[in-house]
């Protein structure tokens, strides 16, 4: 990351002249800001930035919306500085919590906070795309994105990597659950031991228990020798259920007991094995819905759902399906017979305006299609052959507003998940008219719930 030009917004009312010097000799290009606008500003032409909330100076309660709509707008990777006194607010800690990469209690030493920022710059640097060279494997190697939504994956990925508690990841099919859970791997200790994926909906019910448990020689027909199981493979890494709501009832039981005792019994074995591996799993299911019909265990479910991880759909993502799109173009376009030079207005009218059910999947299968078919030196919606899509197809200017609003509507509830008041907020409108849009537009109102939800978080660091 060292060969890019390393940005600092440091939001301030008293900048500490010391701490400046000691940045700046460390290569940070600093710029001051004296209030929640200007650090706005400042971020707006930044591609990407650190950030310094500097809490002890600046904060006066009434202050905490805008400064919530300036950590929230900005491509930067905010870390806050606070005094212990500040940190027992539950306002300041909700703050930290939901839009800063990390913090500092003051006082703390100078490395400390110069290492907090490096990380969050590179965190940054890596949302907007900006990675260094040397560090990136291809864009679709790694998880692109820089829209509010994709910055708070990225946080929450950041802070369940530091702890070894089972994370479950929910998201539509498509969304990089595998890849979320790939990246939680590679950035928590266990980075340098296994990570065991195994699918549960591929696999069928006789074969499960064998691949999850392995098994002794002897211990069935055609036993001939001991086999390894999956769980047993992550020792020391990580494991990682795919389509968990798949996994039958009797390996439900089984693996219940594993996550309880750690330890798992090879089939036909005596004795336990002990087993340290770091649990992840994913489904696009809804686990509830298949827990009220009794086909999955509640008590499994709350063993894995310690922490959760929610996956946004592509369509929540604005600016970032052009981005991706553009760069499976890039890695991409050696496919085509002529050299193509990206996409036409119709061709990225289309990407915005498509509902994208099979999100980033679908994109790069639609885009690497289109490569290959199109006759033109630029992509066009009828390559991509979203021509059709029906929010393309509007006729009303009624039904654009409708459109409209649904998306504002969902693109809020996607930043405040459960909490109508803040989403409310954010658009500029009452609670009780967000209520009475939603069920204007056929949209179904969720229990607001301003006490974070019932599914925890990741603990703070
Ligand atoms: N943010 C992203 N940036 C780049 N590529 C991505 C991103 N998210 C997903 N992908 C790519 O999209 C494809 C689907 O991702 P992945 O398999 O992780 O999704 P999934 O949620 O597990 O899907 P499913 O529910 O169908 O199993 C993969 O090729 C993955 O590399
Ligand atoms: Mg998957």
């Amino acid at each position: 990351m060292d060969a890019s030009p390393r940005n600092l917004i440091y939001l301030t009312r008293t900048s500490d002249q010391t701490l400046r010097s000691l940045l700046a000799e460390r290569g940070w290009s600093i710029r001051i800001a004296g209030s929640s606008r200007e650090a706005e500003r400042e971020a707006s032409r930044n591609s990407a930035a650190a950030g310094l909330l500097d809490l002890s100076s600046h904060l006066d309660k009434h202050e905490l919306a805008s400064l919530e709509r300036c950590l929230s707008a900005s491509k930067v990777g905010w870390v806050a500085a606070a005094t212990v006194d500040q940190m027992a607010d539950p306002a300041i800690r909700r703050l930290i919590r939901d839009y800063c990469f990390d913090y500092v209690t003051l006082p703390c030493p100078d490395e400390k906070l110069v290492n907090a920022l490096g990380h969050a710059f590179g965190m940054a640097a890596l949302a907007v795309g900006v990675v260094d060279p040397g560090h990136a494997q291809g864009p679709l190697g790694e998880m692109v994105g820089g829209s509010e939504a994709m910055l708070r994956l990225f946080r929450s990925i950041r802070k369940v990597a530091g702890t070894d508690a089972p994370v479950y990841i929910h998201g539509e099919s498509g969304t990089g659950k595998e890849l979320t859970a790939q990246a939680i791997h590679e950035h928590s200790g266990r980075r340098h031991a296994p990570f065991v994926a195994i699918n549960c909906g591929a696999i069928s019910p006789q074969l499960l228990l064998s691949e999850l448990f392995g098994y002794e020689r002897g211990a069935f027909t055609g036993a001939n020798q001991r086999k390894i199981g999956r769980i047993e493979a992550a020792h020391t890494g990580t494991l990682f259920l795919d389509e968990i709501g798949d996994l039958p009832l009797e390996a439900q039981a089984s693996l219940l007991r594993f996550l309880q005792e750690g330890t798992i019994d090879r089939l036909g074995g005596f004795d336990p094995v002990p087993v340290d591996v770091r649990v992840i799993s994913a489904t696009h299911f809804d686990l509830h819905t298949l827990m009220e019909e009794g086909r999955f265990r509640s008590d499994l479910f709350h063993r894995l759902c310690v922490l959760r991880i929610d996956n946004p759909p592509l369509r929540a993502r604005g600016k970032d399906i052009e981005v991706l799109a553009r760069h499976v173009l890039e890695r991409y376009k050696g496919d085509a017979s002529r050299a193509l030079r990206g996409f036409s207005d119709d061709g990225v009218r289309a990407l915005y305006n498509y509902e994208w059910p099979g999100n980033v999947r679908e994109l790069i299968n639609r885009v690497r299609r289109a490569i290959v078919m199109t006759d033109s030196k630029l992509v066009t919606a009828a390559d991509l052959e979203l021509g059709q899509s029906p929010i393309a197809q509007l006729k009303t200017l009624a039904e654009a507003r409708e459109s409209a609003e649904r998306e504002a509507i969902e693109m809020a509830l996607e930043r405040h998940p459960g909490r109508l008041v803040d989403a409310a907020r954010e658009l500029g409108i009452s609670r009780v008219t967000l209520y009475r849009l939603m069920s204007a537009l056929g949209m179904s109102t969720p229990r607001d719930d301003r006490d974070d939800g019932d599914l925890p978080e990741a603990a703070e660091g």
